[in-house]
């Protein structure tokens, strides 16, 4: 393996915001005949080697899903083994990043959440509030169809007869973040699986067959030399853009 950290990146170019389906953890440990929470755990180490990687980069935001509304439909012990995983990382690894000077958001229905896993999320949030450094997100319980209607929701509540799309971004649970430039899918499959589907629409996807577990730093900045070499358009032509943004 090539070290990765001879990698330059050119720092203009780190993408602000990178979005991330952390895939393959159960694949993982099938493949080591481990039972799937053994990939969870594993999972667990990746995300934090990522955040420390992005850090280093100049990346200002990372969102991870990390539980989808979707999971609560798995085995009732996977689904415990994760919110016990879950407690544990916000208990132990929040320290960790406040040190660092990051910040933890958490964004998703919380009403299902045990009363710790409540209680650590909202002390989690306001020990780092005040942190200058990368912005970890973690999507839990999350869906992008929910994110949308409970800001339509919240719209209807205060009185809104129209909705325009300024006023409903403001009512995400990512408000106030500039959207994803980077998506990353680990683990194979092409799909958004409900994640974020307002704020990805001009998100430059990247999905790779590296499971979880498995995406280090050299797979990290393989996603990110990958954004590196689109050309962002935005409804544009490619002569329309100013000449350091031409890729040829
Ligand atoms: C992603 O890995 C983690 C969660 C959904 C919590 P999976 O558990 O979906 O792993 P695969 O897709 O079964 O390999
Ligand atoms: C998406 O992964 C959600 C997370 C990674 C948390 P899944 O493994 O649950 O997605 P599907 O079911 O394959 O679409
Ligand atoms: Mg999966």
């Amino acid at each position: 393996m090539t070290s990765s950290t001879q990698t330059i990146l050119e720092h203009t170019q780190i993408p602000r915001h990178i979005a991330v389906i952390m895939d393959g953890n159960g694949r993982w440990a099938k493949k080591r005949f481990l039972p799937r929470v053994m990939g969870h755990k594993r999972g667990l180490n990746a995300l934090e080697n990522m955040v420390k990687r992005c850090a280093g980069l100049g990346v200002r935001y990372l969102t991870v899903f990390a539980f989808s509304t979707e999971n609560w439909r798995r085995p009732e012990e996977e689904v415990s083994f994760l919110m016990g995983l879950f407690l544990q990382a916000l208990q132990k690894q929040v320290q960790r990043l406040h040190e660092n000077n990051m910040r933890l958001k958490v964004i998703g229905d919380r009403s299902r959440f045990g009363a710790d896993i409540v209680q650590g999320i909202e002390a989690a949030e306001a020990l780092t509030a005040a942190n200058s450094g990368l912005t970890l997100t973690i999507a839990a319980d999350y869906g992008g169809r929910w994110d949308i209607l409970q800001a339509a929701n919240k719209l209807v509540q205060a009185g809104a007869t129209e909705i325009t799309e300024a006023a409903l971004a403001q009512h995400l649970m990512l408000a106030g973040a500039p959207e994803p430039d980077l998506f990353i899918r680990t683990g194979g499959e092409t799909r958004i699986s409900n994640f974020m589907l307002w704020q990805l629409a001009y998100t430059e996807f990247y999905f790779t067959d590296t499971l979880w577990p498995d995406f280090g730093d050299e797979q990290v900045d393989a996603a990110i030399a990958s954004f590196q070499t689109r050309e962002r358009r935005f409804g544009r032509t490619s002569e329309q853009l100013p000449l350091e943004q031409q890729r040829s």
